[in-house]
C-alpha cells in the first residue's frame, strides 16, 4: 500500500509511562496528534498548549492540535504563540473567522488544518479549502476515545479524496476516531492519508507499547 502516516493520540496515552512510550513512538510514528478540548464544545477537558511543550523536551516530532473548542480564535494565538507545526481547528465554529485564522497560522510559518464532526458536511469548508495544509473526518463524536466508530463517514475521505485529484489541492486527509484493527479494512479502502490512533488502535492494545504496536503494524501490512 501507499506510504500512510500514524499519529498517536497522546490524551490515550498512560502518563504513568509517559518518557517511554514517547520515546518509543519518536522513532515510529510521524507526528503526535494533541486533543486540546474545553469543556464547552465538548464534555470533556484533556491535552493542552502546556502539554506540547513539556513533550517537545523529549520528541522533536512534529505537533498536530486538534482544537474542540468554542473560541479559536483564542486557542489558535496560544498555538501560534509556542509555534505548534499543525493547528486544526473545528470547522463548525470557523465561520467569520476562518480565513482570518488561516492567514494568521501560514503568516507565523505554521500549517492550517479543519476538522469535520461526524455531522457536518464537506460543504462547510469548500470557500476556503484551496487554503488548507489538512482536512481531518472525525469518525466519531468528538470529545472522549474508545467510542462508536461511524463508517458512514468514511465516504467524506473519498469525497475528499476526489476533489483534491480534481482540483490540485494541498491538503492531507486525516482521519481520527476508533481507528482500529476492526475497521482497519474499511479505512483503508477510503485511504486516508494520515491515520490518528488512539486507545482503540494502540495505547489500549497490550500492557506494553511495543507489543500493541507491533499487533498495530502487523494488521496494517
Ligand atoms: C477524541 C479525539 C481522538 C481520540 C481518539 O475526541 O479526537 O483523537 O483520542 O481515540 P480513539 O482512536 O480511541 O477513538
Ligand atoms: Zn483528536
Amino acid at each position: 500500500p501507499r506510504q500512510i502516516q500514524l499519529a498517536p493520540s497522546l490524551m490515550t496515552m498512560d502518563l504513568d509511562q509517559f518518557k517511554e512510550q514517547i520515546s518509543f513512538l519518536n522513532e515510529r510514528a510521524n507526528l503526535y496528534h494533541i486533543d486540546i478540548m474545553d469543556g464547552h464544545f465538548v464534555p470533556n477537558i484533556t491535552l493542552s498548549p502546556w502539554f506540547i511543550e513539556q513533550t517537545r523536551k523529549i520528541s522533536d516530532l512534529p505537533m498536530s492540535a486538534h482544537l474542540m473548542v468554542t473560541d479559536a480564535p483564542f486557542w489558535v494565538q496560544q498555538l501560534i504563540d509556542i509555534k505548534c507545526e499543525m493547528i486544526c481547528m473545528p470547522a463548525e465554529v470557523s465561520n467569520g473567522v476562518a480565513f482570518r485564522l488561516i492567514d494568521q497560522i501560514h503568516d507565523a510559518g505554521l500549517k492550517a488544518g479543519m476538522v469535520l464532526n461526524p455531522e457536518t458536511p464537506v460543504d462547510t469548508i469548500l470557500p476556503y479549502i484551496d487554503l488548507l495544509d489538512k482536512v481531518t473526518i472525525m469518525t466519531i463524536d468528538p470529545g472522549f476515545a474508545g467510542q462508536r466508530f461511524l463508517s458512514v463517514c468514511l465516504d467524506k475521505i473519498v469525497h475528499l479524496r476526489k476533489l483534491r485529484d480534481e482540483h490540485g489541492y494541498g491538503y492531507q486527509i486525516e482521519m481520527d476516531g476508533s481507528t482500529n484493527l476492526a475497521h482497519w479494512k474499511l479505512i483503508s479502502d477510503a485511504d486516508p492519508d494520515i491515520y490518528v490512533i488512539g486507545r482503540s488502535g494502540l495505547f489500549g492494545l497490550t500492557d506494553r507499547i511495543e507489543d500493541s504496536w507491533d499487533q498495530m503494524v502487523h494488521e496494517y501490512e
